[in-house]
């Protein structure tokens, strides 16, 4: 597939996909949420990727859904053709891990899209909001259901109410983020951190993922049954066989992701 709206990358064992629209702010129309599914499928369906990184540039991750695209639908547009949302779920079906590398401006669908990866590298000059009632309408690809998940209630009513944007520390300190880095080491710390987790076994890596996403979806009772399954799973593979003889050993160990 030709792309338009992203540039993909492959880096060893990481998948690099930049969004790329600059002079729109990486606005997310429905060609570039269709590239980016497009790629996140190969790069999942791909053995010799471990893990993937979504990124954007200096100035946005993404500023939002494109408002000029979407301004004179109806409601049996965005209803029907189920436009501006309808291929966003792709995101959720990537078994292997998502990081976004966040700089600039996570606005509307940008930080509801950097909230669908399984966790957000933050440069210090990013900025988080859920402005789309200054716009007469609201987070409509999960803001309203991630990020009370990951913030609280209370911050989550106080920024898709007031449309007032979150610093990079304040997006640490309330847990939306995993790490803030200056701006210009954020590609380097995103790509350790997706080297660091393509160098384990993908197939106990994918378990991991699984297994936490399952306690958004679950009662801890169950979510703690359904870890445990994985747990037991894991002892199916030839890399938990390897990686505890390789401790025992005191030595590296060397997964085959089998
Ligand atoms: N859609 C379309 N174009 C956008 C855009 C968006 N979401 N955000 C920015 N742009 C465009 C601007 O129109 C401008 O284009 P022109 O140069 O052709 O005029 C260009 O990007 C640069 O933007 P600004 O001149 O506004 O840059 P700034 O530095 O002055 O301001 C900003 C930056 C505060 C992020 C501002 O651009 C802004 O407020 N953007 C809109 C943010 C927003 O409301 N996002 C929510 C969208 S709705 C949504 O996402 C729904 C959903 O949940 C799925």
């Amino acid at each position: 597939m030709q792309y338009e709206n992203i540039l993909v990358e492959t880096h060893g064992r990481v998948g690099l996909v930049r969004l790329n629209r600059p002079k729109a702010l990486n606005a997310l129309n429905d060609q570039l949420m269709d590239e980016l599914g497009a790629a996140l499928r190969l790069f999942d369906q791909d053995e010799a990727i471990g893990c993937i990184v979504l990124t954007g540039n200096e100035k946005a991750f993404a500023a939002g859904a494109d408002i000029g695209a979407m301004a004179n639908y109806s409601y049996m547009d965005v209803f029907k053709g189920e436009y501006i949302t309808r291929n966003w779920e792709h995101l959720r079906r990537v078994r292997k891990p998502v990081i976004a590398a966040v700089a600039g401006y996570a606005l509307g669908g940008g930080c509801e899209l950097a909230m669908m990866c399984d966790f957000i590298i933050a440069a210090d000059n990013a900025k988080f909001g859920q402005p789309e009632i200054k716009l007469g309408t609201m987070p409509g690809a999960g803001g309203t259901q991630r990020l009370p998940r990951a913030v609280s209630k209370a911050k989550a009513m106080d920024l898709c109410l007031t449309a007032r944007m979150m610093d990079a520390v304040e997006a640490e300190r309330s847990g939306l983020v995993s790490r803030v880095v200056p701006a210009e080491k954020l590609m380097d710390e995103a790509m350790n951190a997706a080297n660091t987790i393509a160098s384990m076994s993908l197939p106990t890596v994918m378990m991991i993922k699984e297994s936490i996403n399952r306690a958004y979806e679950t009662t801890l009772s169950e979510g703690v049954q359904y870890e445990r399954r994985l747990f037991h799973g894991t002892f199916a593979t030839e890399d938990q066989k390897e990686g505890m003889k390789a401790f025992l050993e005191k030595r590296l160990p060397s997964f085959r992701n089998l």
